[in-house]
């Protein structure tokens, strides 16, 4: 049972007919506050398992990742309760009666397969289903095997399930081929408690990553060098593991969202309660292209464009690199900058599921493998649009807002899993956006003549 004292309209996995109508040309104006990381929530959350008690975290996004995660740490038999008013989940992991992740939950979200380091330290046992692969890429996790194999976890695939058992893990050299998150991210969930030191090289250096190491060490765990390419984890005794209350960091996707929004409107807008050192790489590129950015507070900055943009070109790769998560948010801004502009999706095979949306409203995008060719044209105009994953459907409601005339976004339930309060903040911000559930056909060129309902 989820304890929750806000249940969501969106139920887990439920596909309600929601849609987003969004009247293009408002510049955002105004001041919008960015919640927390979700893709590191997930993770922290995963990693209360390790300490017997409750765990209280804080800067917790009121979202379906969070409510899948949840229901995945349930079935363990822990106790979940989110404070919509607070912001808070408190998780409780006094008494845990299973060892199993379903594929039911982790099919719904692959960041569940965390949950598989946080058991075998746990538990020294985990039976979690394997994820398989999503719309934007293949998205394997070999090197989450691998690497727990290499700290002594025997592991068996069988059924869709990964079942590893350990009675000790010990410490181990690990180098990953691709400094992948959820791999640095599990393996420092399993050696906390291995026997001596484990060494994850080549390991990724997202800032969650860095959240996920204070969290573990405020747990008593000792955890060095996160946010560098070696981490080093120094096994300590589960006795020294207790349960905390510590406080997310903020969602730099989610800044980087409304960020673009702004420019790609021509707006002027401050965003507050973000790490803007998060943000280097997509600031520098935003400048490059025209627009402004201004450090106000350490943890707000305003963010304007007055002019069209300029192209850039710019490749995807791990932090502290250009983020992937972004990529399709930036093709937004280059259909209608100046020039030419050229992306390269070095992380996934898959990730420009926006191309063909924003080709029908009038973007001139060539596609050559994971590459995307960019000619800017003057205007996009508004269409039906349909959100493919979390990233795509985002940056179809910035090129919404971008656009003249009404545009209709299905499949909200993607971009429900990333984006709290979405419409609402874009609407503080100015934004003409609503959320139906009706069946209407909208004429969207009858939408342009009448405003009235938005
Ligand atoms: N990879 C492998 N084998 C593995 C692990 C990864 O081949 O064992 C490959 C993947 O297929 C991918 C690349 O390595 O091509 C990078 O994957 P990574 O493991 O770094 O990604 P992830 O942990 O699955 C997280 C975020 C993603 C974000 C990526 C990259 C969460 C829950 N997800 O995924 O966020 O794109 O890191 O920064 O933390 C999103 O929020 O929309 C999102 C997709």
């Amino acid at each position: 049972m989820y304890h929750c004292s806000s249940i969501r309209d969106v139920k887990i996995g439920g596909i309600l007919p929601e849609k987003f109508k969004i009247k293009g040309g408002a510049p955002l104006k105004g001041e919008v506050s960015i919640g927390g990381a979700k893709n590191s929530v997930l993770k922290l959350m995963a990693a209360a398992i390790l300490a017997k008690g409750e765990t209280k975290i804080y800067n917790v996004p009121d979202l379906t990742d969070v409510e899948i995660m949840s229901s995945v740490i349930e079935d363990l038999g822990a106790k979940i309760f989110y404070d919509k008013q607070q912001k808070s989940i408190s998780i409780d992991t006094t008494n845990l009666t299973c060892i199993t992740a379903k594929y039911e939950l982790v099919s719904k979200m692959r960041a569940s397969f965390i949950i598989l380091g946080a058991l075998i330290t746990r538990c020294k046992e985990a039976i979690v289903a394997l994820p398989g692969g999503c719309a934007i890429g293949e998205r394997r996790v070999d090197f989450h095997i691998k690497g727990l194999e290499a700290l002594g976890a025997k592991i068996k695939i069988e059924n869709g399930y990964v079942h590893a058992k350990a009675s000790k893990l010990v410490g181990a050299d690990i180098y990953l081929d691709i400094p992948s998150v959820g791999a640095t991210e599990n393996l420092m969930l399993a050696a906390v408690l291995a026997e001596g030191a484990t060494r994850i090289q080549n390991a990724a250096q997202e800032p969650e990553i860095i959240d996920l190491a204070n969290f573990l060490n405020t747990m008593g765990a000792d955890v060095s060098g996160a946010g560098t390419s070696e981490i080093v984890i120094n096994g300590v005794k589960a006795s020294d593991i207790h349960p905390i209350e510590y406080t997310t960091i903020p969602d730099r996707i989610e800044a980087g969202t409304y960020m673009t929004a702004v420019v790609a409107t021509r707006g002027k807008a401050i965003i507050r309660n973000i790490y803007p050192g998060h943000l280097t790489f997509f600031n520098d590129k935003l400048i490059k292209m025209g627009a402004s950015i201004k450090l106000i507070e350490p943890t707000a900055i305003e963010v304007s464009c007055k002019n069209r943009l300029n192209s850039i070109n710019f490749v995807t790769q791990p932090y502290p690199g250009f983020p992937t998560d972004l990529q399709s948010m930036a093709m937004v801004l280059l259909t209608t900058a100046d020039g030419v502009g050229i992306i390269t999706e070095s992380l996934y095979e898959n990730r420009f599921m926006q191309v063909p949306d924003l080709r029908r409203m009038g973007a001139d995008i060539h596609q050559d493998r994971n590459h995307a060719i960019i000619k800017g044209v003057k205007k996009l105009t508004g269409a039906n649009l349909s959100a493919s994953d979390l990233r795509a459907g985002a940056s179809l409601v910035v090129a919404g807002l971008m656009a003249d005339g009404i545009s209709v976004i299905e499949n909200l339930q993607h971009i429900d899993r990333g984006y709290e309060n979405f419409e609402e903040k874009i609407k503080l911000l100015g934004g003409k956006i609503e959320r139906y559930n009706d069946n209407t056909e909208i004429n969207l060129t009858e939408g342009l003549r009448n405003e009235s309902h938005l």
